[in-house]
């Protein structure tokens, strides 16, 4: 964090000093709300979480060379005592970034902000010094622990913003105000709590909402809801996609034989050939918000072409692909998991497999509400569509559905199966994989089919990370 003093940081968030020497001294550290983390001169924050209180290390993270603690009651070190410290936080955030000359850019959307966060990230640091959240920091924890990672020298700020509420995106933006604000997508992502995808689209619209007359929007022309949110925002519009209307786009998107997405970028003022390194069509659409946001802050599409068939996947189980030694590939996208991005994610594997036995290891896609029985039916109907060999179901009763949508599509006998847990899969998949075959293993985070992988590649100390 750039340096304040404890006084002014204890009027920022309107809290009392406690325990203070010298409210002269200065914070100057990063702000850290696990203990574990400290550093000499930081802020510690103490959050009373469900299964532990930060208020308890508090003394413990003074000792490790915290200058500070934010806390909601006195803790016998130095201290500023606020009624809320998320509120706190924030408010330290959004007073940060006011003093610096940082443009912020953020974005919102239902599938792929990481992906594209990273992308944009990987974008902008060629143009300049470049904060962004590390992993999925999209909360109101993770937003403005991000944003105090700014200094003088940032250029650009980059923030996830996600959403499970309306007046979520709202609040986020009003803590650190972008003036870029970029919305990727309207899918099914939490639609139970939101009720439907109108309901998601008045959420994720708060992003545009929020921004200035001299901001830029920056919407998907392809996904209707995103494009109709040009209504409600003062500031000037720029689309991107794959149709002709669109200010940044993509021409010619095909897969590669090996399932890399490419096309040709056309931007206003130039165009150039990308061929990503990231696997799966989905990345078109992320590859290009991260080129309209580039555009605007001054990169040529020859810089930008270069920089996304140079981008890497900067977070971990998104499309990770790992080549074990004994020949058989595996596509670890169990980050997360929604009915769009398994599709994407199937059509992947079907374009990275070509000529090979392709296994689609599938579980639960979680808060879907009413919608999860056709969700995953049509999940599993895609797989057999897609010619995918083998799809292994993991998990209990909505994870069936996904056999039963393949069964109900033709998919007989030894081609589907559905297996009650994710060793069960790790067991199937010992016996009957071989040399050749491609594995994808995805479903929602709280399923942590990651372990599949993990346990499939131990002792598989040779296998080369490819993409990352
Ligand atoms: N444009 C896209 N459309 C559909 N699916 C996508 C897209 N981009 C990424 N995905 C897939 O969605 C999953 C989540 O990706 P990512 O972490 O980038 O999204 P996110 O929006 O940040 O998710 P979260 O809401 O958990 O923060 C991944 O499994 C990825 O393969
Ligand atoms: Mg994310």
């Amino acid at each position: 964090m750039i340096a304040l003093s404890l006084a002014e940081i204890a009027e920022i968030v309107g809290g009392q000093t406690h325990d203070i020497p010298d409210q002269a001294a200065t914070v100057s550290g990063p702000v850290v709300i696990d203990s574990r983390k400290v550093t000499p001169g930081c802020l510690f924050v103490a959050f009373a979480g469900e299964r532990a209180d930060g208020h308890d290390y508090a003394e413990r993270a003074v000792e490790a060379g915290a200058a500070l603690v934010l806390a909601t009651r006195p803790v016998g070190v130095p201290a500023i005592v606020v009624d809320d410290v998320v509120a706190a936080l924030g408010a330290l955030s959004r007073a940060v970034v006011a003093r610096l000359g940082a443009t912020v850019v953020a974005l919102t959307g239902s599938a792929g902000k990481t992906s594209t966060k990273d992308l944009i990230a990987q974008l902008l640091e060629r143009k300049g010094p470049t904060v962004y959240p590390e992993g999925n920091l999209n909360n109101e924890i993770g937003l403005p622990l991000t944003a105090l990672r700014a200094t003088d020298e940032t250029q650009h700020l980059v923030l996830e913003m996600g959403a499970r509420y309306i007046g979520d995106i709202r609040y986020l933006t009003g803590l650190v105000p972008p003036r870029i604000g970029l919305v990727l997508n309207v899918g099914s992502a939490h639609i139970g709590e939101f009720g439907g995808k109108e309901q998601i689209a008045q959420a994720k619209g708060e992003m545009v909402e929020s921004l200035p007359e001299d901001g830029v929007a920056v919407l998907n022309a392809d996904d209707p809801l995103v494009r109709a949110m040009a209504s409600r925002t003062k500031a000037r519009v720029v689309l991107f996609g794959e149709g002709a209307d669109a200010d940044v786009r993509g021409e010619n998107v095909h897969l590669t034989d090996d399932g890399r997405p490419a096309f040709r970028l056309h931007t206003p003022t130039g165009c150039s050939d990308v061929t990503m390194r990231l696997y799966g069509e989905h990345h078109v659409s992320n590859a290009l918000a991260a080129a309209a946001v580039a555009h605007e802050l001054g990169l040529s599409a020859d810089e930008i072409a270069e920089a996304l068939s140079d981008a890497g996947t900067l977070s971990r189980w998104r499309m990770e692909v790992t080549e074990r030694p004994d020949g058989v590939t595996f596509v670890n996208d169990a980050y997360n998991a929604n009915p769009e991005s398994m599709k994407a994610a199937l059509r992947a594997l079907a374009a990275m497999g070509k000529g090979r036995r392709t296994w689609a290891v599938l579980g639960l896609m979680a808060e879907l509400g009413g919608a999860s029985l056709a969700e995953h039916d049509a999940v599993g109907r895609l797989a057999v569509r897609l010619n995918v060999s083998k799809l292994v179901a993991v998990g209990g009763r909505e994870a069936s559905w996904l056999q039963l949508g393949a069964y109900n599509e033709g998919s007989w006998g030894e081609e589907s199966v559905h297996v009650s847990d994710a060793q069960a899969a790790v067991d199937l998949l010992r016996r009957e994989l071989r040399p050749g075959d491609v594995v994808l293993v995805k479903a929602s985070r709280s399923v942590g089919l990651e372990q599949v992988v993990t346990a499939l590649l131990e002792n598989a100390t040779e296998g080369e990370v490819a993409g990352r």
